[in-house]
């Protein structure tokens, strides 16, 4: 592409989190506004964004060997852009690093990317990692089409501070979107065709806004509102903090048909003392009692969670209590990961960090465990009668994949449309999906 020339195509490219992929969708939906088209299958684009995360190692190096991957066989490149929690926490070192890098914006300040393609254009570099008042969300382009499912980004932020966590940093602070523009977003997502729709935040629990009335809500509130919506047919939420479960919350999941009987709620470790080295703020008997609480709401609930092993000076005992804690939620599924050291945050800087060969040892027994969890849970679905809304074909003729309302992968074969919710029996087991025997082919 030559100096001042708008691009015509682009690629967005999103790592991490579900937050970061509904912020990919976001500028894709920006850029195509701005006339710009996605570029076609395996051909180059004229723009590049890459969306990085920064919630682990290597993330930074990731960026850099993608950057080196773009240059085209004449040396040229296409206009690249880095977005995301890489852009917000090391912008400056990748404009010094990388020169064919022209533009770096943050993940609050992307509403801002076609006056930064402008500039780009006209060969400038520039750089947005504001954290501006004004929500970008009011500057983005209104959704229209959808696939069956979609996230919505209801909460942003972190006020938490857990010791590990860059969260804080490179998103901010907590921050709800307003109620009004968040059933408005949910109405069109609806019109363009989703059927089930995934709120979404850091803290999404800790969500708070003020009806049409006036009233106080939070996020239970929000959620019987959606519910309302007559062709939204599933509702989730991720990801939740322990202590922004309320009792409204819990409730809703035993009395909102809608609302789908999973619950992603991180604990990170089963012992206190770790649990206060990482400032979780909460405690296992806590955090225990707040599961009991929901499945006496909600008895079929399915859980989930994120657990960090060799968090810093964490001992083998303290890991045991981990492995414990996880024997006695049986969960359906969770996220494990090694502690990473993040630069600029407390527990970077605690004594004792755990050496690599230690942290790969805990992570394997506890991905033992959690696998299987996972794979007993899938088991016991066996026999089970549900529906299962359908996303898309699987690779054998006539397949058909879709979701059960526990978020078990489930495929089957037989008569069935995309966005479909099927009547199915879970017939077989596997470690990461369920096959299901079709039971009726009307659309529910
Ligand atoms: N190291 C390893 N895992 C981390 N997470 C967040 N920060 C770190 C870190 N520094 C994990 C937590 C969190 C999930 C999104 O990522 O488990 O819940
Ligand atoms: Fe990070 Fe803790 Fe906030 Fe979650 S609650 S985003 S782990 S600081």
């Amino acid at each position: 592409m030559r100096p001042n020339q708008i691009p015509k195509t682009y690629r967005v490219k999103s790592f991490g989190c579900q937050m970061n992929v509904y912020d990919g969708d976001r500028m894709a939906e920006l850029l195509a506004e701005q006339g710009i088209a996605p570029a076609p299958e395996g051909e180059d684009a004229d723009l590049v964004v890459l969306n990085t995360c920064h919630i682990r190692e290597k993330a930074a190096e990731k960026v850099y060997s993608d950057i080196g991957r773009l240059r085209r066989e004449d040396g040229s490149s296409p206009l690249i852009a880095v977005a995301g929690c890489v852009a917000q926490a090391e912008g400056e070192e990748i404009m010094a690093r990388a020169p064919s890098v022209k533009m770096v914006v943050g993940p609050q300040a992307y509403h801002r990317l076609p006056e930064m393609i402008r500039d780009a254009s006209a060969g400038q570099r520039v750089t947005d990692t504001d954290m501006p008042a004004e929500t970008k969300f009011g500057a983005l382009p209104k959704r229209r089409r959808s696939g069956p499912t979609a996230f919505l980004t209801v909460q942003e932020g972190c006020d938490k501070f857990c010791t590990y966590c860059v969260v804080p940093y490179t998103r901010g602070a907590e921050v709800s979107r307003p109620h009004a523009d968040l059933i408005e977003e949910a109405k069109r997502l609806v019109d363009g065709g989703a059927r089930e729709i995934t709120l979404l935040g850091q803290n999404v629990n800790a969500w708070t806004g003020e009806n049409a009335k006036g009233q106080a809500i939070g996020l239970d509130g929000l959620i019987r509102e959606l519910a309302e919506i007559p062709d939204l047919a599933r509702i989730r939420y991720t990801t939740s903090h322990p202590n922004d479960m309320t009792e409204g919350l819990i409730a809703a999941h035993g009395e909102v048909a809608k609302l789908m009987p999973f619950l992603h709620l991180p604990v990170q470790a089963g012992n206190d003392r770790v649990l206060n080295a990482m400032n979780r703020s909460h405690t296992v008997e806590s955090y225990l009692r707040i599961l009991e609480q929901v499945r006496a709401a909600r008895p079929d609930i399915a859980l989930s969670g994120d657990f960090i092993v060799g968090f810093p000076g964490e001992s083998d005992a303290e890991f045991e209590d981990t492995l414990k804690l996880v024997d006695a939620v049986g969960y359906a599924q969770c996220f494990s990961f090694k502690y990473s050291p993040r630069p600029g945050t407390p527990a970077a800087a605690m004594d004792a960090q755990i050496s690599a060969a230690v942290m790969d040892e805990r992570l394997q027994r506890l991905q033992a465990a959690l696998n299987r969890d996972q794979l007993a849970f899938n088991t016991a679905s066996v026999g089970k009668t549900c529906d299962v809304l359908v996303e898309r074909k699987g690779k054998h003729p006539g397949q058909w994949l879709g979701k059960s309302p526990w978020l078990q992968s489930v495929h089957f074969t037989g008569e069935a449309q995309v966005g479909d919710l099927v009547r199915v029996e879970l017939t077989e087991a596997g470690p990461n999906s369920i096959s299901a025997k079709l039971l009726e082919t009307a659309p529910a």
